[in-house]
């Protein structure tokens, strides 16, 4: 199917050796956050694409250490480091696609809220800069609350006259990595076959898998599931009390935002039928951003797909969380008008 074309072709680019620059456009990709437990691995993995002609490293502090470090491997982006607040305009000149890993992780017992005083600042001094320096960017925003920074990114660029709703994305990719591979260890069937939807936001209950849509099919058990659905929502939790204390997911994170990265770049570069899930601004449901299958296209969102039929258990499943994750949206909002 056309999701899984494109993340099998995302994720081919990490074992090619070498690339053929041949007809790629330039493109510019920055890092925000690069020097963190997700962005060293991530400017690695972006760093490998050959889709990338330059990579633009910044953080508050060690990015020059990880620039030139990740600048020695022979592929084609050009990269370079910027470190504190007078670096970020240059950091972020010409960028085509900004990634945001910048902000504090969990800690065991912590939710992805309790993040939000800390977060909610950083990702707002950000996109003042995108607005500033790259407005037209496609911004990948990765840090937690993603319900609430998303929200919080599109108030900021609305304030700044630059908000165009195509190209800012809450990334839930990670959410879908897990899915597939929960469901193909549970299913016994081959993981890099596996398809399927995950949808909401990205928090708990927010995160609705839509097992019912998986590809290849396989008859599992209601409570088989339930199961898989719990553990793909506690995903992140599994992470960060397995790490006690060493913060949450970066390595699997690294890789889901290198793939819906690479999903972007295609789109940019006009590859047809690239489709991805991810939190965008969406009539999907009654609520202002939800994640669903979204098509890429040269000007980002191509178009929001709609959801599917869903069973009654994702039915359930998809009342149960829009409170919250409206709670969470309006949260995002209400700081950004604020501050
Ligand atoms: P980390 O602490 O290892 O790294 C964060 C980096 O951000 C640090 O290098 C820090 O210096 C930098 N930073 C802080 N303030 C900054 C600023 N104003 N400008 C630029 N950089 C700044 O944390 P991590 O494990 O890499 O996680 C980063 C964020 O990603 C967290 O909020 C985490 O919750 C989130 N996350 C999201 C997902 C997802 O699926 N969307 C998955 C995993 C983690
Ligand atoms: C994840 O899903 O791994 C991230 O959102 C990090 C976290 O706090 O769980």
């Amino acid at each position: 199917s056309i999701v899984r074309r494109s993340s099998t072709a995302g994720a081919s680019y990490v074992s090619r050796r070498g690339f053929a620059s041949g007809s790629a456009p330039e493109r510019k990709v920055a890092v925000l956050g690069a020097a963190g437990g997700i962005g060293q691995p991530l400017s690695l993995l972006m760093k490998l694409n050959p889709l990338v002609s330059s990579l633009s490293l910044y953080d508050i502090a060690g990015t020059p250490g990880v620039a030139a470090d990740v600048s020695h491997i022979n592929t084609r982006s050009e990269v370079v480091g910027f470190a504190g607040e007078e670096q970020l305009g240059k950091a972020l000149e010409g960028a085509d696609i900004v990634i945001i890993p910048a902000g504090v992780p969990r800690k065991p017992g912590m939710t992805r809220d309790d993040l939000f005083n800390i977060n909610a600042g950083i990702v707002k001094s950000l996109c003042t800069a995108i607005a500033k320096y790259c407005p037209n960017a496609l911004v990948n925003m990765i840090s937690n609350p993603v319900n609430s920074t998303v929200p919080i990114a599109a108030e900021v660029f609305k304030k700044a006259g630059t908000y165009d709703e195509k190209k800012l994305f809450g990334v839930t990719m990670l959410d879908v990595v897990r899915a597939k591979t929960f469901y193909a260890g549970k299913a016994k069937v081959n993981v890099a076959e596996v398809n399927l939807p995950v949808v909401g936001g990205h928090a708990g209950i927010t995160i609705l898998p839509l097992f019912s849509q998986a590809t290849p099919k396989a008859n599992l058990s209601n409570e088989e599931i339930v199961a898989l659905t719990k553990r793909t929502q506690d995903g992140g939790t599994e992470v960060v009390e397995a790490k006690a204390g060493k913060g949450s997911a970066t390595l699997s994170m690294a890789y889901a935002g290198a793939i819906f990265a690479d999903a972007c770049l295609k789109g940019l570069n006009g590859v047809p039928d690239v489709v991805e899930c991810a939190f965008v601004q969406s009539n999907v449901t009654e609520l202002p951003f939800f994640a669903s299958k979204v098509r890429l296209g040269k000007n980002g969102v191509e178009e929001v797909l709609g959801l599917g039929p869903l069973n009654d258990y994702e039915k359930q499943g998809l009342e149960a969380l829009k409170p919250e994750l409206l709670s969470s949206i309006e949260k995002g909002i209400k700081f950004a008008k604020e501050n």
